[in-house]
């Protein structure tokens, strides 16, 4: 699987951004504000998945997840390795929670494709086209155990760094390798 690494460290400055707004903002309230007004926003309750739900739909979906979510969610969906998934105000979702499979496949579509507003969970259309998004809703229902796939290869190699690199200022720090892929 290939990164674009300024990618990656946009989305990381973008969601840092985020995190840090949200330390300052009355946790709790805001929480509850974002619930409602997505109790009131979500639609697509009815819209129906027409995609097979066979291994080949949930392989599919898995690598576009895999390419397009891990960043906040992880591989598993579960945000396993995801440093920053409980620092985020409201934190990223654990896609594998109770209270996401209860949503339809129409109304996950609908949060794919136009995000959660107030959330750093952005909205996917003009990037992902609709049998993309309804490949990932079947890889979503379908999801590994938390953990089995580790972290996500960017935070390994961020966290190597940290832990091998030179001590030093984070506005110093070298980065020595240029790609998220290890060569083992
Ligand atoms: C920049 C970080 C980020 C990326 C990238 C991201 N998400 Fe999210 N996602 C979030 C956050 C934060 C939430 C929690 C929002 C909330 O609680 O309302 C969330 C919530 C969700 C939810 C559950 C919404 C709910 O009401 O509980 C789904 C489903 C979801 N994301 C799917 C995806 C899919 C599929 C992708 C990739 C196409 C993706 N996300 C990419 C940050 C992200």
């Amino acid at each position: 699987m290939k990164f674009n690494r300024s990618s990656i460290l946009l989305a990381l400055f973008a969601v840092g951004l985020l995190a840090a707004c949200g330390a300052k903002a009355p946790g709790s309230a805001e929480a509850a504000l974002i619930k409602e007004i997505k109790r009131e926003t979500i639609g697509g309750n009815d819209w129906k998945n027409l995609l097979p739900d066979t291994p080949d739909t949930q392989k599919t979906g898995a690598e576009h997840f895999q390419h397009h979510c891990q960043i906040c969610h992880g591989l598993d969906g579960h945000n396993t390795g995801v440093p920053f998934a409980d620092l985020m105000s409201p934190p990223v979702a654990d896609l594998g929670d109770k209270s996401v499979q209860a949503y339809t496949d129409g109304q996950l579509k609908w949060i794919i494709q136009n995000g959660i507003r107030f959330t750093g969970m952005p909205g996917w259309n003009g990037i992902l086209d609709d049998n993309e998004q309804w490949a990932i809703i079947r890889y979503i229902r379908h999801l590994p155990a938390k953990g089995t796939l580790g972290a996500p290869p960017v935070y390994k190699e961020l966290e190597e760094e940290h832990q091998h690199g030179p001590a030093a200022e984070p506005h110093e720090h070298k980065h020595s390798h240029q790609g998220p892929e290890h060569k083992h």
